[in-house]
């Protein structure tokens, strides 16, 4: 069966979903399709920090009121190398704030906004190819669970289908991207226990790195650094708050029941290409960071921001400049994260088969940060989120 539309999106992600429903708000028809379900999509624990700018547009734009009812504000984070706790403090760094709002979270909004409003979100429909991206009319061809296929043609189609998606391979080729792998991953775990501090704790100790992160007053989320290769179910729970106990030293973690265990991988990549003829890629699926400092989901936003401005001027006003110049625009930011991302990586972790002459440089470039007023103001103006062009076009529609 062939349907048309005006701007076929691939994934129901953060991407993806903001996507529609700011291109709704102009009045831009669009269809969303998923191979997973609306339950899976909604139950996968990912990230949890939100920029201020990406909260400003989800709150502005009615995409999720829970955000700033839910959500909890945080003015600071705490580096903790040596024994002892610094705090940056981004109110008076750069009077900028961050919210702990989890990513499974936006999206129940997300998907409840589309939802109220009549929209085509597809879940369990899977996009198996991207064709004719050089042409006016690119297609997406979809299989749902029961094997029916369909095919939408449209006038921009959107790759917003993560590291693993097929958008990419139609846009890129096999052309690739910058990569950059690491000799280390993190092990995750989610808890029944009170928070254990009043803000994120970024731990950098000779056993290696720790992040004491939150989702709620009664679940807590918190990381180690491991091997790439380890089994998430090599540790018994008293081994995992051990190891925990030890990374954070002079702080007590409040301990309580492991229910939720995953080792995450550490990749920077950027796409070579970003956008072939009308198929465009944004977030995940044109660049992934590193999880330290939190800029994943955040660039995803700050992806769609720019394009819906570049899709309203292409398919409202007829004109492509802003669309044809979307990937040389997106660069900038998406390289600063890049590089805050690898920055926070390397400051806070342990190299493996790092010499001792490593280990003190790198407390040296922790002191250097916290000990500096232009250090503190670096760090809290990258992790609060820099301004995000567009963002008032999109605010004042
Ligand atoms: C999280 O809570 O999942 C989280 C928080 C901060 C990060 C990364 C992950 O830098």
């Amino acid at each position: 069966m062939l349907e048309r539309t005006r701007v076929a999106i691939i994934g129901a992600g953060p991407a993806g979903l903001l996507l529609s429903h700011l291109l709704h708000r102009h009045g831009i028809e669009s269809v969303v399709l998923d191979s997973r379900t609306r339950e899976q999509i909604e139950t996968t624990i990912r990230a949890g920090i939100l920029e201020q700018g990406t909260v400003e547009v989800l709150a502005g734009t009615g995409a999720s009121d829970r955000v700033l009812t839910v959500g909890q504000k945080h003015e600071g984070i705490e580096l903790r190398f040596g024994g002892e706790g610094h705090r940056v403090d981004f109110a008076d760094m750069v009077g900028r704030a961050v919210w702990l709002y989890p990513q499974h979270e936006v999206l129940k909004d997300l998907i409840a906004t589309r939802l109220a409003a009549g929209q085509d979100l597809r879940f369990g429909v899977t996009a198996e190819r991207v064709e004719d991206a050089g042409t006016t009319r690119p297609r997406v061809l979809a299989r749902d669970a029961d094997g029916n296929v369909s095919e939408i043609e449209a006038d921009v189609v959107v790759g917003a289908d993560g590291s693993r998606g097929v958008t990419r391979e139609a846009v890129a080729g096999t052309r690739g991207g910058y990569f950059r792998e690491y000799p280390f991953a993190w092990f995750g775990i989610l808890c029944e226990a009170p928070p254990s501090a009043d803000e994120l704790i970024y731990s950098n100790s000779p056993d290696g790195f720790a992040l004491i992160s939150q989702r709620s007053p009664t679940v807590q989320r918190m990381y180690f650094q491991c091997a790439p290769d380890t089994d998430p179910g090599a540790y018994s729970e008293d081994r995992l708050w051990e190891i925990l106990q030890a990374r954070v030293p002079g702080t007590t973690l409040r301990e309580g029941r492991v229910f939720q265990r995953d080792v995450l991988r550490f990749r920077s990549f950027v796409t070579h290409e970003m956008r072939r003829g009308r198929v465009v890629l944004v977030g995940d699926a044109a660049h992934t960071v590193p999880p330290t400092g939190a800029k994943g989901m955040n660039l995803a936003v700050a992806d769609v921001v720019l394009l819906t401005e570049a899709l309203r001027a292409l398919l409202l006003d007829k004109d492509g400049r802003l669309f044809d110049a979307f990937p040389e625009t997106a660069q900038d930011r998406i390289w600063k994260a890049q590089h805050f991302s690898w920055w926070m990586t390397s400051m806070l972790h342990l190299q493996p088969g790092a010499a001792a002459f490593d280990r003190r440089r790198q407390l040296g470039e922790l002191r250097t940060v916290v000990e500096s007023g232009a250090g503190r103001a670096y760090l809290a103006e990258a992790y609060t989120g820099w301004p995000l062009p567009g963002r008032e076009a999109i605010l004042g529609y």
